[in-house]
This record gives C-alpha cells, sequence and structure tokens, in this order.
C-alpha cells in the first residue's frame, strides 16, 4: 500500500504531514508520487478561517475521482477541519472514508486497515499528553531546511481563534525528543531548522524555557540557522531577546502576531497586552537585534471594529513598517468564544475594502524596505535552482527574505552559504550577485 498526503494551513501542517508519513513508513505503507498512484489519499486540513475549509471541500471533491476510478482507495480527512467538523465533514462529502484529529496519527495505519472493511473510521480523540515522542519521519535526503515541532496545543484561547478547541491543550517536546530531530537532520545535511509551535515562546518543558531550547538546539554541529514561529507577544521575554542578540545561528527575523492596532479591539480579542507593551517589545527587539526583519499578522473586520479602530491598525503598520505581513478578514468560526459572544457585525464589503487597504499599504511598505537593501550584502543559504529562472538559485538571506543569486559560473549549490551582494529588489524578493569569495560549501 502507498499513501499520498496532501497539507494545506501552517507550517506546523507541513511538519505533521511529514510525521503521517513517517508513522505509515513504520507499518509499512510506503510513500506515493501523487493521488493517481496512491491507495490512501489524505487531505491535512486548516480550520483557522472559513475559506481555508471550503477550498479542502473542493479539493475532496475532485479527490473523489480516485474512488470513482478504483473503489479500493480510501480518502481521508486529517487535522484541524477533520477536529472541527469531526463526522459532519461526512455529510457533506459522503464516500469519504477517515476523518482523523491532530491527535491520533499514531492511529492512522489501524484506522486505515479498519476502513478498508468498508465504515468509515472517526477518530478525534484529543490527548493532552501526545507529542508524538520518536515518531518524526526520517529526514530526506538533499533537504537543507526542515521544521521540528517544539510545542503542540494552544491555551491562549484568543476569543476569534478554533486553534484552542482543534489542536487542544498546549504541551512542550523535550529537549532530548527536539534535540534528537535536530542531529537527525543535522547528519542528513539540513542546514536550518525551525522550531515550531502556535505560542512557541511559551514553551517549558520541566526546567527548561524556550531561550534554553535555543541554546542548546544552536550547539548542535551542522545547523548553522535556527528560525522559530510563531511567538507570542506577551511571552517575549528579555531572555529570548538576548538569546537573539548573542547568538549567531539564531537568525534575526521574528515573525509577531499583533492582529489589530487599538487596544479596544485587542482587549475584545484577550490578547493580553496592549499597543503601546507591543510597540515597547519591537523598540527593544530592533535595538538589540541587528538588520532584524519583522512580520505580523493582522485581522481586520474583527467585531465591532470601527473606522477609528482600523485606523489605528492602518497607523500601528505604518509606524512599524513590516517587512512583511499577512493579513485577513476576520471569519466567524463556531467554537471560538467570539461567535458565542461578540456579533460578526461588520459588513462583509466594509472587511474586504479594509483588507484591500491594508494589502496596499503593505505592499507599498515590502516594496520600499526591499528597495532599501540594495547595495547590501547579504549571506545567502541557498536551497535550490530559482523556479522562474533555473539557471540562478534560490535561498534566504539571514533575516528570512528570499533572495535569487545570480550565479553565471555555476559554482553554487543547494546547502552553500553564499555572501552576496543586493542588486535588485521586488516587494517579495531580493536579488543578489554572488560575490563567491566567502562561500562555503559544506
Ligand atoms: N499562534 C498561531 C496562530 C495560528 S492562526 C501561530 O502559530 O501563528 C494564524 C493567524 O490566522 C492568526 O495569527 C490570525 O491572524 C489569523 N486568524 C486566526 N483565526 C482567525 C479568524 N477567525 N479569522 C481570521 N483570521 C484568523
Ligand atoms: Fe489562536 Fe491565539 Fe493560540 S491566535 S493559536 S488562540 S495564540
Amino acid at each position: 500500500m502507498r499513501v499520498y498526503v496532501e497539507s494545506y494551513g501552517c507550517q506546523m501542517n507541513v511538519a505533521d504531514a511529514d510525521l503521517m508519513r513517517g508513522v505509515m513508513h513504520e507499518a509499512g505503507i510506503g510513500p506515493a508520487d501523487g493521488p493517481g498512484d496512491a491507495d490512501v489519499i489524505l487531505v491535512n486540513t486548516c480550520a483557522v478561517r472559513e475559506h481555508a475549509e471550503e477550498r479542502v471541500f473542493g479539493r475532496l471533491t475532485q479527490l473523489l475521482a480516485y474512488k470513482h476510478k478504483n473503489p479500493n482507495v480510501l480518502l481521508g480527512v486529517t487535522g484541524c477541519m477533520a477536529e472541527h467538523l469531526k463526522e459532519r465533514i461526512l455529510d457533506r462529502v459522503p464516500f469519504m472514508d477517515l476523518v482523523v484529529g491532530p491527535d491520533a496519527y499514531r492511529r492512522l495505519p489501524d484506522l486505515v486497515r479498519e476502513a478498508g472493511f468498508g465504515d468509515p473510521r472517526v477518530d478525534v480523540r484529543l490527548d493532552k499528553d501526545e507529542v508524538y515522542d520518536g515518531l518524526s519521519r526520517a529526514p530526506q535526503a538533499g533537504g537543507i531546511t526542515g521544521f521540528v515541532t517544539v510545542q503542540r496545543g494552544c491555551d491562549k484561547f484568543c476569543t476569534f481563534c478554533v486553534v484552542p478547541f482543534t489542536r487542544g491543550r498546549e504541551r512542550g517536546v523535550s529537549p532530548r525528543e527536539v534535540l534528537r530531530q535536530v542531529r537527525a537532520m543535522a547528519e542528513a545535511g539540513y542546514r536550518e531548522v525551525t522550531l515550531l509551535g502556535q505560542t512557541v515562546n511559551s514553551y517549558r518543558y520541566e526546567e527548561a524555557s524556550f531561550a534554553d531550547l535555543l541554546r542548546v538546539v544552536a550547539q548542535v554541529p551542522g545547523i548553522e540557522r535556527i528560525r522559530f514561529t510563531s511567538p507570542y507577544p506577551v511571552d517575549f521575554d528579555d531572555a529570548l531577546i538576548t538569546v537573539l542578540a548573542e547568538v549567531p545561528e539564531v537568525m534575526p527575523f521574528v515573525h509577531l502576531p499583533v492582529q489589530s492596532g487599538a487596544d479596544s479591539v485587542l482587549d475584545r480579542m484577550r490578547r493580553g497586552h496592549t499597543i503601546d507593551e507591543y510597540r515597547e517589545l519591537v523598540g527593544k527587539l530592533r535595538d538589540r537585534v541587528p538588520g532584524l526583519a519583522l512580520s505580523t499578522d493582522i485581522i481586520v473586520g474583527f467585531s465591532g471594529e470601527t473606522e477609528a479602530e482600523f485606523a489605528a491598525t492602518v497607523a500601528l503598520l505604518e509606524e512599524i513598517r513590516y517587512d512583511s505581513a499577512f493579513l485577513f478578514k476576520y471569519s466567524e468560526r463556531d467554537l471560538a468564544k467570539a461567535a458565542k459572544a461578540l456579533p460578526d457585525d461588520v459588513p462583509e464589503s466594509v472587511k474586504g475594502q479594509r483588507l484591500r487597504q491594508v494589502i496596499e499599504l503593505q505592499e507599498a511598505t515590502s516594496r520600499a524596505v526591499y528597495a532599501s537593501r540594495v547595495g547590501a550584502q547579504v549571506q545567502v543559504l541557498v536551497t535550490g535552482p530559482s523556479k522562474k529562472a533555473p539557471a540562478d538559485l534560490t535561498g534566504r538571506a539571514r533575516d528570512f527574505k528570499t533572495t535569487i543569486v545570480r550565479d553565471s559560473a555555476d559554482r553554487l549549490s543547494p546547502g552553500d552559504r553564499v555572501t552576496a551582494t543586493v542588486t535588485g529588489a521586488s516587494g517579495h524578493t531580493l536579488i543578489a550577485e554572488a560575490t563567491g569569495s566567502t562561500r562555503a560549501r559544506r
């Protein structure tokens, strides 16, 4: 048997899809190249916005074609949408075989076997202790950058958010297990690792804090770069800022979700901090971490958002000037607290207009920020050929900016770290010429 896993949503889902492939592999079910040659097709899903779920329903309907061709093919939904909708998914897409929540992946092979007898299998039990110790998939040959989940679940209960309900309670993965996975990646030739958690900096395992975890991961031989996502503003302590400032392997990039520029909205969202506190944190980070890049998440049109509150978000974007931002329209989620206590009362047309306004503003800011890098030197970890111009290479600068490296002499290969001079920029990409001399081949 062979399994194909397709993933939607956050980076943790990308890591979870790998975990599922690993669990299936252990059970003798190898990876398929695509849905066409798979016996089991799994769609790993996101429930954060309604739009994400609608996309998956569309995709599942397409994938049913493979079952029509071969009735023995099993089709399943995993992840947050499975947890959110449970057996209700079967009402929308009949003929589905598996509905499996984020804490049930250990049981996937058993569920697949049982589903083979014809009845759909639904396993959406949450398990406050499940961190999948020892179960990660073996690192892939040729990989350069990878994810390690260091924390599962979320305990913050922001009023707009479904994640605490779909991923359950917050729990840390032991430093021993994190190190085991990072070392395995380093031995397989990986050069960069991103530590993942919903509020990754609230990580705790016995005595170890997130700052402690970063320091030990930084000592793993072969790992040159460490990133993490996403930190929660309230839990961003000085110890973590010090690690960013002092540990050269920890990259100067922070994704710091703010959601809104108005204290009153942050209060309704129960984010637990004010804009002044956020501003102070950004100030400290920028003072202490040279070359720091910042990104954020913004929700427009949250319950009761007035023109003045929205204007405060616009003002914050203009003030902070993020390198990039993820911008969303509020989407009411039935399980989240806001759905019960706060009306979804900003008209769709107003949400759309506010979203367009912040997108336009952020695009202009990103273009200016990227353009300001022209002439600078960047260090790029090369990950592969550029999609648009395969003669060139692509990678990331230390501050996470995607960088195309012109390398006409064809000397670079994935895994190389190269110093390059920025010669051009768009709002999303830097273009750079390799200077060559400081290139470090593994
Ligand atoms: N702590 C998580 C957040 C997961 S959700 C992390 O690792 O980043 C990612 C982003 O989606 C949130 O920061 C928020 O901006 C957005 N989001 C969450 N719930 C939403 C909703 N109901 N409507 C619109 N956007 C939402
Ligand atoms: Fe969601 Fe807030 Fe947790 S955005 S994932 S409840 S930190």
